[in-house]
């Protein structure tokens, strides 16, 4: 059995007292949620020290949304795997297609980025996903595909049973439009298919979110599909209430 993930990323939004305030509230309404589901939050890294304090004992796993590409040193402004590490944090968003557009991240720097999380025991939340252009020129399983061989690729397999992957399609992202259901999937099936041919059936272990203006109106039947295995989420993770209530679409 895949495990179920619902994540949410807070991106930069909050201060670290209304993100305490906003993991408490998660925390609160958690009971609520089926416990096949695991609940992730990834705040900003200002927040991540106070909200893990939060954090313990709740059963909430967090997240950072980056990590340095160098374990230390003079790197003014980094933030690196072991100081996140650290605090108790769990896993690690990596190329977040906000990062990859406005931060010129490439593979190569992803790379790094994976060495590290993985020298560290951060479990990587890997982003995929193509740019409207790319779908509307039918060039979207080409983009994912390199997006994971250039990455995924690389590493060991008993690396590789710690990941998962996020297919955020760009032009759902903070716009209001979703994939349908029949896109994620079909989709999903591909990437699965596509780590298959690398890992063989570990592949079929491995979660695949769907991030992309996911909701408490559209989550459950995206979540239906088979190889949709949870969310990461975006602007509804904001909201105590609607983030649980995209949990809840995973029948207790
Ligand atoms: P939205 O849910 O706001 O569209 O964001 C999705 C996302 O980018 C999560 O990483």
């Amino acid at each position: 059995m895949r495990q179920k993930i619902v994540a949410g990323n807070w991106k930069m939004n909050t201060t670290p007292a209304e993100g305490v305030g906003l993991l408490k509230g998660v925390a609160e309404l958690k009971k609520e949620v089926c416990a096949c589901v695991r609940l992730i939050v990834a705040p900003p890294y200002t927040h991540l020290c106070p909200v893990a304090e939060a954090a313990k004992g709740t059963g909430i796993a967090l997240s950072s949304q980056d990590c340095a590409t160098e374990a230390k040193g003079a790197y003014t402004g980094e933030v690196s795997a072991s100081m996140i590490a650290s605090l108790g944090v769990e896993y690690v968003i990596l190329g977040h297609s906000e990062r990859r557009q406005y931060y010129g991240e490439t593979s190569d720097t992803l790379n790094k980025k994976m060495a590290q999380a993985f020298s560290n025991d951060l479990a990587p939340i890997y982003c995929v996903g193509e740019k409207l252009e790319e779908r509307e020129t039918n060039r979207h399983f080409d983009v994912v595909r390199a997006q994971l061989e250039e990455v995924i690729f690389n590493l060991t397999s008993e690396q590789f049973s710690k990941v998962v992957i996020a297919y955020e399609p760009v032009w759902a992202i903070g716009t209001g439009k979703t994939a349908t259901s029949d896109q994620a999937q079909e989709m999903h099936a591909f990437i699965r298919k596509v780590l298959a041919e690398k890992f063989g059936d570990a592949a079929q272990e491995t979660s695949i979110l769907y991030g992309g203006s996911c909701k408490p109106s559209n989550a459950a039947e995206l979540f239906a599909k088979p190889d949709v295995d949870g969310g990461l989420i975006g602007g509804a993770s904001l909201v105590a209430e609607d983030f649980i209530a995209i949990a809840k679409s995973f029948a207790k």
